[in-house]
């Protein structure tokens, strides 16, 4: 399901062998697969083809400017949570009326750029926010189209971090409250509330709690029929969980034919905002063994990756698999996979039974294609890696290594 394969005992993407990437750029090095990032989108369109949806991939995923670029060439549209994920999706070329925007967190100034470039919608999280866009809108002489994003309070069964549809959850309003705040729809003057909204979590490995959510909504639809409001989008968010490690996540065929009869009883526009589908397994980490050190309780891979290029070990316990570029010798030890940064959480793997490595080799962090280096930071003052898009035998620079300038480029001394 991605184009990262070993071939003769060496790993590839694509057509290249990703050693040499690591020896020609340096490490840490983000490297993307273009035809695994397009084949994911192009599974889900594929299998929601009856419908026809519009894929709205959401951008805090990987927002580099290529792969943007690359999936509003093939029709995609675009989930973006903040001024900057709209600046980068207007700049990328994307058509305003393919640009949903989420958030809890609007501000006056997002609100406003999000109305003049003339997004499709926003996802509308609680009553003050619906007031103010109808505030901001009114002022500038403008309709601002909206969904309410429901909570539905249902369980996503993932990480308590990144679940968002349960009542405790910060995410969207609650049923009740939806239900109030449409049937009072005319009093925001400036506003045309025109879809629904949900999004229960991510990385959801079964179907079982979309078609929850979907059930709910879509008896939530039909009382709203009844009171004569009609709807033309209902947007099902993102959530779907990909193979890290063990994990059996519903395949897009499979997720399609569970919801598809739900979202066709709709008879609504169907938005969807997936991200890790899409590009988590269309990324890999790569970095390089600095020292081994044994100590008397552990064995320490001490490499120049750090938690400051992939948080998602340290953050979530999220598992990646490690994997050494050069498959050379058979035997496998048990290590811990650390980086550079003072601290005891800046680990990518701890306890794990993988190819012995020594110093000098290179191994690959997989699946860090999502959520790997848009959480990236500059802590320790550590430079941001570089990123590589591979296209077949094609290799572009998407992102070049940050320099020391970068680190201070803004502060005044
Ligand atoms: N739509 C909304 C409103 C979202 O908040 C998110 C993700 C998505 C779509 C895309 O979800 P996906 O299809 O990628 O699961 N940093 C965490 C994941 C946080 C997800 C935040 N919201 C991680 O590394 O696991």
């Amino acid at each position: 399901m991605h184009d990262f394969k070993f071939k003769n005992k060496k790993l590839y993407c694509e057509n290249i062998d990703v050693e040499y990437l690591a020896r020609r750029f340096g490490t840490p090095l983000y490297v993307y697969s273009y035809s695994t990032l397009i084949n994911h989108y192009l599974k889900l369109k594929d299998a929601f083809k009856s419908i026809n949806p519009l894929i709205c991939y959401s951008v805090k995923a990987n927002s580099n400017m290529a792969i943007i670029e690359s999936l509003i060439n093939k029709g995609a549209g675009l989930d973006v949570v903040s001024g900057g994920e709209l600046f980068r999706a207007l700049k990328a070329g994307c058509p305003a009326n393919r640009i949903v925007y989420a958030s809890v967190g609007k501000t006056d100034n997002e609100i406003k750029e999000a109305l003049n470039a003339g997004i499709l919608f926003f996802n509308v999280e609680s009553l003050p926010e619906l007031e103010n866009i109808n505030r901001i809108a009114r002022k500038l002489d403008k309709a601002a189209r909206v969904a309410i994003r429901i909570n539905p309070d249902v369980e996503a069964k993932t990480h308590k971090f990144i679940t968002t549809g349960k009542i405790t959850n910060k995410f969207g309003i609650d049923l009740n409250s939806a239900y109030n705040i449409l049937l009072m729809r005319s009093k925001f003057s400036n506003i045309d509330i025109s879809g629904l909204h949900i999004h229960i979590g991510s990385q959801i490995t079964n179907g079982e709690p979309f078609v929850a959510a979907i059930t709910k909504i879509i008896k939530f639809i039909g009382q709203l029929k009844k009171k004569g409001i009609g709807l033309e989008y209902l947007n099902i968010g993102g959530g779907l969980g990909i193979v890290y490690d063990k994990e059996t996540p519903q395949t897009a065929m499979k997720f399609a034919k569970k919801a598809l009869p739900l979202l066709k009883a709709t008879g609504l526009k169907i938005i969807m905002e997936p991200g890790r589908f899409i590009v988590g397994n269309a990324g890999i980490m790569v970095t390089k063994v600095l020292y081994v050190k044994p100590t008397p309780k552990k064995k320490f891979i001490i490499v120049d990756a750090g938690m400051n290029d992939l948080i998602r070990p340290a953050l979530y316990g999220a598992y990646h698999q490690i994997l050494p570029l050069s498959l050379v010798s058979g035997r496998r030890e048990k290590v811990d996979v650390v980086g550079p940064i003072c601290e005891s959480g800046d680990f990518f793997a701890k306890d794990r039974i993988m190819p012995k490595v020594s110093e000098g080799d290179y191994i690959a962090v997989m699946s860090a294609g999502a959520y790997g280096f848009t959480m990236a930071s500059n802590y320790n003052s550590r430079r941001r890696a570089c990123e590589i898009l591979v296209s077949g035998t094609d290799v572009s620079v998407i992102r070049d290594r940050e320099t020391y300038g970068d680190l201070i480029r803004n502060e005044k001394y």
